[in-house]
């Protein structure tokens, strides 16, 4: 409640108090006070740029709809003191050390139209960051010298949003597939990043390829520096889409090579076999034909031929 004036004496004043801290009514008649260092109007408009402020200003007006803190060394935007400031359609905080925001700093400002967050050192933006601002029409957030990340779906919530600035961090991939789904989307300024154009970053590079942005170049690999993304784009579509690669061919030739062997092994075995077999049924032939020569058992039977041979090998001994 660091927001809230000095209870008074009036009870007419502790009425309005009491409306304006529940939500009942929130009017620029109720708001009270403005910050140390601060100008405030009747515009509700609070400018406190420049005044070498290293915390976020306390005391604001509830019914503040545009807050400029640019150009001081704010560290932190402390989410409960921000979030009563549910009017607010109009936030610079540009130019401060801002390090980290969260899913929380901005939980309540579902009126705000204009967030910029340039020259802070922000390093990477967590999924849903911006997700309760669904009135978020521009976002300018350039000049963060340390921001590598950007969650793929930091903006998936941000319908309205129609101008997105990330020129000058330090961001070498950006997953454009939530951008994609954006219905209003109709600016994004990417240049002077150190973009990665290689097969991981390949959706970005097709598509300020489509947006025809002439100042975004390749930071990386070493072969691309300087070039821009759109034209390595159009390689990068046939590069990384390759049906067929050497490992696939090398592939072909082993399978192939170990069919032919498998067919050629396996013939020689049948041949072996059928020969095998072929002097098996010769030799069983042989012992029978033998055996009979040798003297027939009762249960012989006894062709003309078997008989004569009988009787010619008798009549030898
Ligand atoms: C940032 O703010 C400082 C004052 O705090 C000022 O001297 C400097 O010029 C500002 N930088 C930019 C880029 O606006
Ligand atoms: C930018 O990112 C690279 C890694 O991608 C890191 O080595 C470098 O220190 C970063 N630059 C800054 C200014 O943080
Ligand atoms: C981009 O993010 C989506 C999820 O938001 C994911 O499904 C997709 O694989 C990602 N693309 C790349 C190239 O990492």
């Amino acid at each position: 409640m660091r927001l809230a004036p000095q209870p008074s004496a009036q009870p007419l004043r502790l009425i309005v108090l009491l409306l304006l801290t529940t939500g009942v009514i929130s009017s620029p008649v109720l708001s009270t006070g403005c910050p140390d260092r601060c100008v405030c109007d009747d515009q509700l408009v609070v400018q406190c740029a420049g005044q070498h402020l290293t915390t976020f200003p306390v005391n604001l007006p509830l019914a503040t709809r545009q807050l400029i803190i640019s150009n001081n060394r704010i560290a932190e935007l402390p989410p409960l003191t921000l979030n009563y400031l549910s009017d607010l359609v109009y936030l610079d905080c540009s130019n401060n050390s801002l390090t980290e925001i969260s899913e929380s700093t901005f939980g309540n400002l579902r009126k705000l139209a204009y967030l910029d967050l340039s020259f802070n050192t922000l390093t990477r933006i967590e999924d849903r960051t911006f997700g309760p601002l669904a009135s978020l029409v521009m976002l300018r957030m350039t000049d963060n010298p340390g921001l590598s990340e950007i969650h793929p779906d930091a903006f998936a919530e941000n319908a309205a949003l129609q101008v997105l600035d990330v020129s000058r961090n330090n961001l070498t991939v950006f997953n454009i597939t939530s951008l994609i789904g954006l219905p209003a989307l109709r600016s994004v300024g990417l240049s002077g990043n150190p973009w990665s154009c290689e097969c991981d970053n390949e959706d970005l590079c097709l598509w300020v390829h489509l947006e025809d942005e002439g100042q975004t170049v390749c930071g990386s690999p070493a072969d691309t520096q300087g070039r821009r993304l759109g034209e390595v784009g159009i390689q990068l579509r046939t590069l990384c889409h390759q049906t067929l690669g050497s490992w696939d061919y090398l592939f072909f030739v082993v399978i192939g090579f170990v069919i032919f062997a498998a067919g050629t092994v396996s013939a020689w075995l049948m041949g072996v076999i059928m020969v095998l077999y072929e002097r098996y049924i010769k030799k069983k032939d042989e012992v029978q034909t033998g055996n009979r020569i040798a003297g027939c058992p009762n249960s012989c039977q006894h062709s003309d031929t078997h008989e004569m041979t009988r009787k010619t090998h008798i009549s030898l001994s």
